[in-house]
């Protein structure tokens, strides 16, 4: 099974059972386990526990549950249907706080209800399922073309950084700031990948380690404390990380650890690239000050993935899951649309307009 996780489906949607099917992530890389899912606390459950993450696979997991939510909804009307979509929507827009892209999936599908005013229930419901399918299928196209525009950034034999996992199982196929490399294996290239575990969670170590060497690449496993030393060895050509959610000015929300990564680049002079799509970017924060930062339960420090407690009992903890990159530390946004630059106000401003 392992040589083949680049051809599971991270998260999908089974029409014969009306079920949200993905790869249970927490279980990897020891186990490839699909849930396929249909009960709403299941699915907010799978998004929180992290069965299913990074935040492109949230949105398309979220759109999809949306589509689920909307098949049981019993109502004559639009006016009952909708009162009754509503709080399915917000039950699982509670399931995590920071990726924008959760809101942004659940958004377009509140939108398919606004503007079918006129149709039945019937109709609406089958407008949800088309767009749910849209979402995940653009996802896959929207990687590829971050990973061609990544690829443009880097040759074959460089020595590339990532933090925590922006891969295929990050997204509906390719990954973010994996892309460029999963593309680059088909056409032969080959990278040195250096993943850093990412505390306290280990998508590094369990997840971008075993989708990259099942992807034939050379991966090598550090503690996150060890960025500095392989870049001071002169390993590291380039940085690589995803986004959860990147305000107006380029401050870029992502993983815990992302910003310290961030700065030690910049010291070592090393460029240090963004990847994600548009939908991540969330243009009514002018800044990353307003980003809200999911907190996480102390255990996941103390005693997840340990034999026993590691910490005194009668310590406190502090466990945020994301923390933000100052925009000035990154060289570069690389979007399905090009690679932003400084000044990142006018370029991303310029790439909404462009699409508009
Ligand atoms: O807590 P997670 O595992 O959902 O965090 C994921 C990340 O931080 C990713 O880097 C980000 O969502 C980008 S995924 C393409």
């Amino acid at each position: 099974m392992r040589e083949d996780i680049m051809q599971v489906d991270t998260v999908t949607l089974d029409d014969e059972k009306n079920a949200l099917v993905i790869i249970d992530q927490t279980l990897l890389p020891g186990e490839v386990r699909m849930l396929s899912l249909t009960r709403q606390e299941d699915i907010r459950e799978a998004i929180y526990m992290l069965r299913v993450r990074g935040a492109p696979a949230i949105g398309v997991a979220a759109a999809i549950g949306m589509y689920l939510a909307a098949l049981k909804i019993e109502a004559q009307t639009y006016d009952e249907f909708y009162a009754k979509f509503m709080p399915a929507k917000a039950f699982l827009a509670s399931a995590r706080p920071t990726a924008v892209n959760l809101f942004w999936a659940l958004d377009r599908m509140e939108h398919v209800v606004l503007v079918n005013r006129g149709k039945t229930v019937e109709e609406i419901r089958r407008l949800l399922h088309d767009e749910a399918v849209a979402i995940r299928e653009e996802d896959i196209d929207v990687c590829r073309r971050i990973g061609e525009n990544g690829l443009t950034l880097l040759h074959s034999g460089c020595g590339i950084l990532t933090h925590c996992n922006a891969g295929q199982l990050a997204t509906a196929r390719y990954g973010t700031a994996l892309a460029p490399i999963h593309l680059g294996r088909e056409r032969g290239w080959n990278f040195r990948v250096f993943c850093d575990e990412t505390r306290p969670l280990l998508q590094g170590a369990r997840l971008s380690a075993y989708e990259l060497s099942a992807d034939g690449v050379d991966t090598t496993v550090i503690c996150d404390n060890m960025a500095s030393q392989v870049m001071k060895n002169g390993w590291i050509d380039a940085v690589l990380v995803g986004a959860d959610r990147i305000a107006a000015n380029g401050d870029t929300c992502n993983k815990i650890g992302t910003s310290g990564v961030a700065i030690l680049a910049k010291h070592y002079g090393i460029p240090f690239y963004v990847c994600a799509p548009l939908s991540t970017i969330d243009t009514t924060l002018p800044s990353g000050a307003g980003i809200p930062i999911e907190q996480r339960p102390g255990e996941e420090v103390t005693e997840m993935w340990y034999q026993r407690r590691m910490a005194p009992q009668n310590v406190k903890t502090y466990n945020p899951a994301f923390d933000v990159t100052d925009a000035e530390l990154i060289t570069g946004i690389v979007t399905e649309y090009g690679v932003l630059r400084p000044d990142y106000t006018r370029s991303i401003a310029e790439i909404f307009a462009r699409k508009a």
